[in-house]
């Protein structure tokens, strides 16, 4: 059985969405992954299919019902009950690839989108969600976060990306941003491509490269660039 996404939203229409195209959309199409959006509104109960209701202690906004919430998470989890079910919000966990790699491993997801002002704090408690946030802004809603979530992992699926890409070489598997690409043509607009890379040299381009990427790192990413200096002393040292 493919790894599972499913998606509880009240815009079940934004899927699959981009995720239909591209490498993700050939895998789906292959049945290396399989996604399912669930409408939450066909969970209501009452007659006006109310999802949401003011904040308890007043203030802007509404607040997804627990109980809808609830009854469309078992739903979700009768097809695989061995998911994580995992919120997109702003106050989540910043994910990190780490974090891709051990959702992509699971069996699947289960990703329910926040909307209004939040989403009742008991029922993310009693089904013990893992709040996660995209980054440090705010979006309309948690459907673009979704989608960002679900493209991270399915790229990660056996089958799904090239020999090319595979993993090893790229950002966040050597802990350094990557260093610059080139292709032809070598002169472009009085820019040159730089000389090493058309030298034939190939030990002398990995050190070129790994001298790139350990630049742009240290300048731009602080943070990334201690974790990996304390992981590789000797690069350290090398870094003016
Ligand atoms: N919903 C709204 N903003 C979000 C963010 N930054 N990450 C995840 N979900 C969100």
């Amino acid at each position: 059985s493919p790894w599972q996404a499913s998606v509880l939203t009240l815009f079940p229409e934004m899927f699959p969405g981009p995720l239909g195209q591209s490498l993700a959309g050939k895998a789906l199409r292959e049945g290396r992954w399989a996604l399912e959006a669930i409408d939450i509104r066909g969970f209501a109960t009452d007659r006006h299919r109310s999802v949401d209701d003011t904040p308890c202690g007043g203030g802007a906004g509404m607040v997804l019902r627990p109980d809808v919430v609830d009854a469309a998470c078992a739903a979700a989890l009768a097809a695989g009950p061995d998911r994580p079910l995992v919120v997109l919000t702003p106050r989540g966990r910043p994910l990190d690839q780490a974090m891709v790699r051990g959702f992509a491993a699971a069996p699947g997801v289960v990703l329910l989108c926040g909307r209004f002002e939040g989403i009742d704090q008991r029922v993310i408690e009693a089904r013990a969600m893992t709040e996660v946030s995209i980054g440090d802004y705010v979006l309309s809603g948690g459907e673009p976060a979704a989608l960002v979530l679900l493209d991270a992992c399915v790229r990660l699926l056996p089958g799904v990306m090239g020999a090319a890409e595979s993993g090893e070489e790229e950002s966040f598997s050597s802990g350094l941003l990557e260093y610059p690409h080139y292709t032809r043509p070598t002169v472009w607009n009085d820019r040159a491509v730089p000389p090493v890379l058309l030298s034939g040299h190939h030990a002398e381009i990995a050190r070129w490269r790994r001298a790139q990427a350990e630049a742009i790192t240290r300048e731009r990413r602080p943070e990334l660039w201690a974790r990996y200096a304390a992981a590789n002393p000797i690069a350290a040292s090398r870094a003016p």
